[in-house]
């Protein structure tokens, strides 16, 4: 009888949590109101212009435009994000990749967070990295963590980017990469050049030796856009127009004025163009070219077909743009880099004017027989 008796309560109070937790859209009835507690300390003085500040960034209504934007854009949308399974690919291919790539999970990393490099300059890899079993785009939790300070008026807003540091190129991680200029002090362009850049696949040919072909996808895959921004990562052969330096200091009017997010992230009165759309905004060329932005460097895309032309042939470039597999004079091999460089960049040289047209003008040269 006693364990009949104890059976039945158990059932009856495990039932009970079986109706609390299928009863998820339950909605309790009020109470009465309890006393007034005793009041607190009063705090410092808050700013309500602060979170008016706030809410104008984090409300539903500015919210919507920007992942309608998002949803639309490339970045959401790409054929490649199916590609960051393979841990070769995912720190660019995959939103997960990305983030485990900025905290470092790929690589040996010493006491100060650094990457640790073995003689040649390389990241080492960590033994038997895994894969991932799903890609997908990047998202907003990919760009976007949390903010580093919420006193916006003195350390600026970081729109609680991920990353906004210097970085370190995959092919040459010697080189530092930071787009902090006067139009973007806190370096928010940074956020862009970790995918947009070249991957260490082919060395950039160099010296006097032939050099050896092996793909007829050479060429610094594929999003080579940070790099010719700064002016660097062409093979800069020798000829009659000169480079015209790299990052900071180099010639480069867009580099000093402006930057990725300057020119496909601005604001604009025209919803299918900047902010997360990423397409370049023609509002946002206005503020310097003031009767109107030319939309390719003068001749651009007259002289890639002469270096297409030379190339082909000789033999080094399909008609279609793809190299071929051969052992060619350092020459040859610089031009045909410098002619996937052009044409994976995809500005018609609007990242970078003057070096574009120097890897232009000089590799025509190097090949005029
Ligand atoms: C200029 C735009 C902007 C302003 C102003 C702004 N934020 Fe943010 N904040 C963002 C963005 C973008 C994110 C990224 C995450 C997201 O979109 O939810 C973010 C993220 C956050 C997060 C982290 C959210 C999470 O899920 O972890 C908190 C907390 C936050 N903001 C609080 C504030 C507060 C408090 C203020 C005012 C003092 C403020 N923000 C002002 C743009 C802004
Ligand atoms: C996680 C890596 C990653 C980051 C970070 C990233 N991109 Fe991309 N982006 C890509 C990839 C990959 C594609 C190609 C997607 C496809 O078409 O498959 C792309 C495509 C684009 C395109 C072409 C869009 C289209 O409509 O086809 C633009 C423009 C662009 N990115 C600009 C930017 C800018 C500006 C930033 C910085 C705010 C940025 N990206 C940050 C990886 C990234
Ligand atoms: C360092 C970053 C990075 C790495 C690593 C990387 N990619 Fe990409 N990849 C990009 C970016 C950025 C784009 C988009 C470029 C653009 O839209 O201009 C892209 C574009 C592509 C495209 C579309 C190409 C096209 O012409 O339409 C494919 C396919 C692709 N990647 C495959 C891969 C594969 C496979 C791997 C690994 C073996 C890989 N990527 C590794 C950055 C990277
Ligand atoms: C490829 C990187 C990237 C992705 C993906 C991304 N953002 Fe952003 N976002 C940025 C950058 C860079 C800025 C700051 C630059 C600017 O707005 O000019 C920014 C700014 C913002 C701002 C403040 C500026 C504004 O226009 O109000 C908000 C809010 C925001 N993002 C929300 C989102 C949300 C929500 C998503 C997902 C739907 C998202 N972001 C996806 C890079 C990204
Ligand atoms: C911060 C000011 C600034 C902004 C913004 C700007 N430009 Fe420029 N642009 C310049 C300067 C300065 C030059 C001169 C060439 C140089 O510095 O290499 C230039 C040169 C050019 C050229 C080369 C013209 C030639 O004669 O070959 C093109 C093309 C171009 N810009 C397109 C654009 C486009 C498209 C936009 C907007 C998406 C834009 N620019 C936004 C300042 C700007
Ligand atoms: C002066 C303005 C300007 C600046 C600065 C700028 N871009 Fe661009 N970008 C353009 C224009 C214009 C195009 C060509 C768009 C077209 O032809 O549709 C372009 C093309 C691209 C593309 C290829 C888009 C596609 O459809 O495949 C990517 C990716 C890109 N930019 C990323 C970047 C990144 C990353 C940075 C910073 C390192 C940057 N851009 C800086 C104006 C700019």
């Amino acid at each position: 009888m006693k364990n009949f008796k104890l059976i039945l309560n158990l059932v009856i109070v495990v039932s009970g949590f079986m109706f609390f937790q299928c009863t998820s859209e339950y909605t309790p009835i009020a109470g009465i109101d309890g006393k007034d507690g005793i009041d607190g300390v009063d705090g410092v003085n808050g700013s309500d212009a602060d979170a008016a500040l706030c809410i104008q960034c984090h409300s539903s209504t500015h919210r919507d435009p920007i992942i309608n934007a998002y949803a639309s854009s490339g970045h959401a949308t790409g054929s490649s994000w199916g590609r960051g399974t393979g841990s070769s690919c995912a720190q660019c291919h995959n939103n997960e990749g990305y983030i485990d790539y900025l905290s470092n999970k790929y690589f040996e990393t010493d006491d100060a967070g650094d990457l640790v490099e073995d003689v040649n300059g390389d990241p080492i890899p960590m033994p038997n990295p895994d894969g991932y079993a799903v890609s997908n785009p990047i998202n907003c939790t990919g760009c976007h963590t949390a903010h580093r300070s919420f006193d916006f008026s003195t350390d600026g807003n970081d729109y609680a980017l991920r990353n906004i540091d210097p970085v370190k190129l995959v092919l040459d991680p010697t080189i530092h990469v930071d787009l902090t200029n006067s139009s973007d002090a806190l370096g928010l362009s940074n956020a862009c050049v970790t995918c947009h850049q070249p991957r260490p696949s082919y060395a950039i040919p160099a010296g006097t030796e032939d050099y050896t072909v092996t793909s007829s996808r050479f060429g610094p895959h594929h999003g080579p856009q940070s790099t010719m921004f700064e002016g660097i990562m062409g093979a800069n052969i020798v000829g009659s127009t000169a480079y015209p330096g790299a990052g900071a200091n180099g010639d480069n009017g867009h580099r000093k004025g402006t930057s990725c997010i300057g020119c496909h992230m601005s604001e604009t009165t025209d919803m299918a163009e900047g902010g997360h759309t990423w397409l370049p905004s023609q509002e946002s060329c206005v503020t310097c070219h003031t009767s109107g932005a030319p939309t390719e460097v003068t001749g651009f895309a007259a002289d890639l077909e002469t270096l297409h032309g030379l190339l082909f042939d000789l033999g080094a470039i399909t008609a279609t743009g793809s190299t071929v597999s051969g052992t060619y004079p350092v020459k040859v091999a610089q031009a045909m880099w410098n002619y996937k460089t052009l044409e994976e960049d995809n500005s018609k040289g609007v990242h970078n004017p003057k070096y574009s047209k120097a890897l232009l003008k000089n590799s025509i040269e190097a090949l005029q027989p």
